[in-house]
């Protein structure tokens, strides 16, 4: 494993200059492969050891490097000590390189490989509160509801991983005016029978139908706003329409969700915190942080010189609330309920601004733990559409991904007989989709492109799969070979050797997603072990070889498969064994 090598090197550095081995840690990392080009295993920076004051910052660098170097000893774990361009390189005896790596994935649990790594070691773990996905009620599930969805879950799953407490939350948009005009619509052009049968296309229909029909009609857009009073003062009736909406729409998501594999702990929404948004408005006016202004809204300066350069607007004139007092309030309630230690919002990047204004009001409020709120913004997806035109529903998604999938197996030459074709296409369909989603940082907008993100070959989630696919059906032809022991000095042909360099970078990159949130260093990581192992294919057969070879061989593809099922799950991807 990658932590028993950093640690040997650190112990070396450590004895010669007289510090604590820990402080050389973090700066050694596995260096990152290149195809058919030998590379060192392992490099030290002298720049992070000047900027953690291990090294004085002043002097020559290179000298300091070469310095250094020279005082170091080859061993017989460390087999070569070069020096490079300020850093210094180390080779690791290739066999033992092997044996380590590859010990884990004998026999018993290997699902915490990587995972276990010293790196974590000072890592905080806690309680954390992940929301995502947060649609609305009747209104049209975008592609930033999607993104939240699949970028949620990969937070959580990683956070999850690391050995935090992990809270998943669907804050769904089920309170405000719209249910007012929904209230009204449905009283007019709904049926229950609709409802029953395809309950979040009729809700749609209806909300549709109620805005068009308001834009000219004033008496609609008064009744509206009667509804929603009677919802706000808890009229039974008004309340029971309201809720058979929210539990239909609920139940529906979550069916859709599962397809999607991604579940929720918690099903919170603006409606849950309407007795605690009065609190909040009490306490911001005790603590003269609330202001009124000439047309009647109450609003907090946030600006810095106290001259309302910027504000936020906490309640209408008519005294409702709006979606930030209502945000306000969950975060009180949350940081209650669960003590979380951080608490991260998953939302498009053109939320920022209200996030931000959101931690700003709560810290005006006292509230520390506003410190450990965090938004994670992504950015915009053009031209999501199904071949029937724009999305307005998830599942739309998800049938399109699944049929066009199924659709692109038929035709390969290479699909296996299975007995669950349609299963299979969606598991690889919405692989395509999160793949396509994760590959660039989350703050850049793109493309949305059924072609490109269904290639069989590139950096795809189809090649992904195909490649998992692949290992698993060697594992599977070959399973009369014993490979509880091998032998790793039959590991030395490079293309072996790259994989296990490969193979010590996992942690680091785990550890690299872990600081930014950002799954495209994971997503990455898999990719170029993908195309590794394709070139391994090759060079590296199994069938035909003598016994220990094979034997050999066979326990590096099982380490390859282990670590791409184990990072794709973390990602919220199913892989798959045959396709
Ligand atoms: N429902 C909102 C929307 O669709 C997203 C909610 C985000 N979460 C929050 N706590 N404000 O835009």
């Amino acid at each position: 494993m990658a932590c028993f090598f950093r640690r040997r090197i650190a112990e070396q550095l450590g004895r010669t200059m007289q510090q604590r081995e820990d402080v050389f840690i973090p700066a050694l990392s596995a260096v990152p492969v290149f195809k058919k080009q030998q590379t060192a295993d392992f490099r030290l920076s002298i720049n992070v050891l000047r900027n953690n004051g291990v090294l004085p910052v002043s002097g020559d660098i290179q000298a300091q490097t070469e310095h250094l170097a020279h005082q170091l000893k080859q061993d017989s774990v460390v087999e070569e000590i070069a020096v490079g361009s300020a850093v210094i390189n180390f080779r690791i005896n290739c066999k033992l390189l092997a044996q380590k790596i590859l010990e884990p994935f004998g026999t018993g649990d290997n699902s915490k490989f990587g995972l276990n790594s010293e790196l974590f070691k000072f890592l905080k773990r806690g309680i954390t509160v992940v929301e995502y996905s947060s649609p609305n009620i009747a209104k049209k599930f975008h592609a930033g509801h999607l993104r939240s969805t699949i970028i949620g879950n990969f937070i959580a799953n990683l956070k999850q991983s690391l050995g935090n407490k992990v809270i998943r939350m669907n804050y769904l948009g089920d309170w405000g005016m719209q249910f007012g005009l929904l209230g009204v619509g449905f009283n007019q052009f709904g049926s229950q029978e609709r409802l029953k049968q395809n309950p979040l296309q009729h809700l749609f229909e209806v909300y549709v139908k109620v805005n068009q029909e308001a834009e000219h009609n004033e008496d609609m857009r008064l009744a509206a706003r009667d509804f929603f009073r009677q919802l706000e003062q808890h009229e039974s009736q008004a309340v029971s329409l309201w809720q058979q909406f929210r539990d239909i729409t609920v139940s529906e998501y979550q069916h859709v969700y599962k397809r999607l594999g991604v579940h929720f702990d918690v099903y919170s929404g603006e409606s849950f915190h309407q007795e605690r948004v009065q609190e909040v408005v009490q306490q911001l006016l005790q603590q003269g942080l609330l202001k009124t202004t000439e047309k009647g809204t109450g609003v907090v300066d946030l600006s810095a010189a106290g001259d309302m350069s910027t504000f936020s607007t906490v309640l209408r004139s008519d005294g409702t609330s709006l979606y930030i007092t209502r945000d306000i309030a969950a975060a009180i309630d949350r940081s209650e309920k669960y003590s979380f230690d951080e608490m991260i919002y998953v939302t498009d990047k053109s939320q920022t601004n209200h996030f931000h204004q959101l931690f700003q009001i709560l810290q005006a409020l006292g509230h520390s733990w506003a410190d450990r709120c965090h938004h994670v913004p992504f950015g915009l997806v053009q031209g999501m559409k199904t071949r029937s035109g724009e999305v307005v529903f998830l599942e739309d998604v998800l049938d399109e991904a699944r049929a066009r999938m199924l659709h692109n197996m038929k035709q390969s030459k290479t699909t296996k007989e299975m007995d669950d074709a349609e299963d299979t296409a969606q598991k690889v369909g919405i692989s395509a989709l999160i793949v396509q989603d994760f590959k660039g940082p989350l703050q850049s907008d793109y493309k949305f492109d059924w072609d490109k993100m269904l290639q069989a070959q590139g950096d795809t989630g189809v090649f992904l799969q195909y490649t998992h696919a692949r290992l698993c059906s060697l594992i599977r032809a070959n399973d009369n070979i014993d490979a509880a022991t091998f032998n790793p000095s039959l590991l030395t042909e490079q293309s072996s050797v790259t994989i296990l360099q490969h193979l010590l970078r996992y942690d680091e990159v785990l550890y690299q997603s872990a600081q930014d949130l950002q799954p495209k260093h994971l997503l990455n990581f898999l990719l170029k072990l993908c195309h590794l192992n394709a070139s391994a294919h090759r060079d590296l057969p199994v069938k035909g070889s003598p016994q220990e070879v094979a034997q050999a061989r066979l326990r590096l593809f099982s380490g390859s498969c282990l670590v791409l099922a184990n990072g794709m799950r973390i990602l919220g991807i199913t892989p798959v064994d045959k396709m």
